[in-house]
């Protein structure tokens, strides 16, 4: 029987392999059968190496910045084998960003090592330098829930969950739950009791 959806879906896969193999040409890396999916916007990614089976959602927008008004950057974009990263990310390093093995990405995720100069109150804000604040670092399995905004400087551990709109500001400790604004711890496991365990927020 037709089934519109299957053929769509055959086509689309299609389309998507055969863009990932056309931004071959342009990124550091792209490892085998990871997949980047158009709508895909960059100026820049030949500081980006991606492992194997990782996919980029559509939508995504993903940037090494290696200049800005005239100030160059050696920026270094790692992001590891089986990562999942979802629609409408936004990816901007000009320093360094890595994304460990086997880490998820849901939508609509803010990830970035600098931010943009404000100082000056006679200038405007994009006319300003860029400044690197500090590298980030997502450990291997760790979850970044939907809209999450993960700030420069931070070190998120291994197996960390992060909770929707979460916006990120400190180290996250390995295997525990960070939700809010700012993102504080709110779980932790045990490993004596094996357990998830709720943690008290002053
Ligand atoms: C962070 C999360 C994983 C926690 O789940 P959980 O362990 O079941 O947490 P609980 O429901 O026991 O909540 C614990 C406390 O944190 C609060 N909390 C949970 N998620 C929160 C969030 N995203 N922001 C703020 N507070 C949150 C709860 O209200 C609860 O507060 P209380 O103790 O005052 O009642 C989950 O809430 C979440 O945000 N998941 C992300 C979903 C997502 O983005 N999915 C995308 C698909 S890839």
């Amino acid at each position: 029987m037709f089934d519109f959806v299957k053929i769509k879906n055959w086509w689309r896969s299609r389309k998507i392999k055969f863009y990932t193999s056309l931004l071959r040409s342009s990124a550091g890396s792209i490892g085998k059968n990871s997949l980047i999916c158009p709508p895909f916007q960059s100026f820049n990614i030949k500081e980006m190496q991606v492992g194997n089976n990782t996919r980029i959602s559509e939508h995504c927008w993903i940037q090494c910045i290696d200049n800005y008004q005239g100030k160059s950057f050696s920026p270094r974009l790692d992001i590891g084998n089986d990562v999942h990263i979802g629609r409408f990310a936004h990816i901007i390093a000009c320093d360094n960003i890595k994304i460990g093995n086997s880490v998820v990405i849901a939508e609509r995720v803010y990830i970035s090592d600098n931010l943009h100069g404000f100082e000056d109150i006679n200038m405007p804000i994009m006319k300003q330098p860029l400044k690197q604040a500090g590298p980030v670092i997502i450990e291997d399995e760790a979850w970044i829930g939907n809209g999450a905004c993960i700030l420069p400087n931070v070190t998120i551990g291994k197996h960390a969950i992060i909770g929707s709109n979460a916006v990120v500001t400190k180290d996250i400790p390995p295997y525990s739950v960070a939700a809010g604004v700012p993102a504080k711890v709110i779980k932790q496991y045990n490993p004596k009791t094996k357990k998830w365990e709720k943690l008290t927020i002053s």
